[in-house]
């Protein structure tokens, strides 16, 4: 998958669901490897990022066992690491090796953490930071990949004010406070994706959420033994932009997480005149929020951003820029300059490929203004990531001329089948 090219295409209809939540399906994958006892992961997001996880704690000594769509992993307690023998080589995923820096900053062994050239470019040392003030000694290459993580004895709890809106840093800490011996206490005014959090209550851990302040105390986990992981928002963002920009089009993307802190793309979709109705159901025992979301075609227009919503619409304000392209007249997205750490600075990729798609855009420090207009084919950088890649062939729902994006490599790490599944609703992307 380098190089793909998206034809232009009339309406787009059907009745879909998308593969499993990533972030959900990371975060089920450690903690079930951190309890005692056994869980079964439905409906797994099975992916480079997730088979990172998977081989990383496979490493550390968990048994995972991969048969028909479900995972089964076998739990080795949080006294039950084992050193690995090698280099731990989290390839492009950045919510895995956060997440594993708080469980590795609490062992008595040692070890040492790479990534691919995007994750090598990404900052390290905000979740380095807060675990060294609980008594983790952490290595970096000034702030970035690699990293050597020491043997320690025992971390020690912490009183953390988080600045910085980030779930990764978030659950890095939670997980690194499972190992210590009291309480631990993160204070936000951020409300990012609370996933973590959310497991951690249905892994029985002592954590306590009140306004602002999580409070987490240190101790075993117990497997609920079943974990449903709901479809990908993040993925499903791709199908509903499409059929919005697209005419006479109309989809139902059903079995997809509906969590509030995951909300902000479609909030900000319904903010440009959006038709898209989400119906929450009571599925699968799901802790998560779980439903089906309806989409028609939709004249956008163009808005002001509000700032609540950058945050929870982090990973889909690529499709925002897209979006603001395809409406009439000109959006404003400011307050997004977390979206510079991303897999690549997706500001300056997403500035760079309207440009070039004939798209007047002006670029900001912390966002961009974005007239819409009419879109030409070209052909596009996809920067080596996956969400700018993705976002960037619907844009030909509007253009005449085809639009080719290069080096596609990395939508392999959230949605390989992404291709198929566009293409099941009536696009027409192929290999080039
Ligand atoms: C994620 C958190 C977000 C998001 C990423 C997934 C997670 O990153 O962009 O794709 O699963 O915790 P930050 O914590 O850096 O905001």
């Amino acid at each position: 998958m380098n190089t793909l090219i998206s034809n232009k295409v009339n309406s787009l209809n059907g009745e879909i669901e998308v593969p499993g939540d990533k972030s959900i399906s990371h975060r089920a994958v450690l903690l079930s490897m951190l309890s005692e006892g056994q869980t079964i992961l439905e409906n797994y997001l099975s992916s480079e990022d997730i088979n990172r996880t998977i081989e990383v704690s496979r490493y550390l000594g968990a048994d995972i066992y991969l048969k028909n769509e479900i995972m089964e992993v076998h739990g080795i307690g949080l006294e039950g690491l084992v050193k690995p023998k090698r280099i731990l080589d989290f390839g492009n995923a950045g919510t895995s090796i956060r997440l594993f820096m708080g469980i590795l900053a609490a062992q008595n062994f040692e070890s040492a953490l790479t990534g691919d050239k995007s994750l090598k470019k990404r900052p390290m040392e905000r979740v380095a930071e807060p675990l060294r003030a609980m008594g983790a000694i952490i290595e970096t290459n000034e702030g970035k990949l690699p990293i050597t993580i020491k043997a320690i004895n025992k971390l020690n709890n912490l009183s953390y004010k988080l600045d910085i809106p980030s779930a990764q840093i978030k659950s890095s800490i939670l997980l690194a406070s499972l190992f210590t011996d009291g309480k631990t206490v993160i204070k936000t005014n951020f409300k990012t994706r609370d996933h973590t959090e959310i497991m951690l209550k249905d892994f029985s851990a002592g954590i306590e959420i009140k306004n602002n302040t999580i409070s987490i105390d240190g101790g075993n986990l117990t497997s609920p033994e079943y974990i449903y992981i709901p479809g990908d928002l993040s993925s499903a963002s791709f199908l509903i932009l499409a059929t919005l920009i697209s005419k006479e089009s109309k989809i139902k993307i059903k079995n997809v997480g509906l969590n509030p802190t995951r909300m902000g793309f479609i909030e900000i979709m319904k903010l440009m005149n959006a038709d898209i109705e989400v119906n929450v159901e009571n599925k699968f025992n799901s802790k998560e929020k779980i439903g089906s979301i309806l989409v028609r075609s939709s004249n956008l227009k163009a808005i002001d951003v509000p700032k609540n919503l950058i945050t929870s619409a982090i990973d889909e304000l690529p499709l925002v820029f897209l979006a603001a392209a395809c409406a009439e007249g000109t959006t404003l997205i400011k307050n997004a300059k977390e979206l510079r750490f991303k897999e690549s600075d997706r500001i300056k990729a997403m500035v760079t490929n309207l440009s070039s798609l004939s798209i007047e855009v002006k670029e900001y420090d912390d966002g961009a203004r974005i007239k819409g207009g009419p879109i030409k084919g070209a052909t596009l950088e996809s920067f080596d990531d996956h969400r700018v890649a993705m976002t960037c062939l619907l844009a030909s729902c509007r253009s005449e001329s085809p639009v080719i994006v290069r080096n596609c490599f990395n939508i392999n790490t959230s949605f390989p089948t992404f291709k198929e599944t566009m293409n099941s609703i009536g696009m027409d992307i192929n290999e080039y």
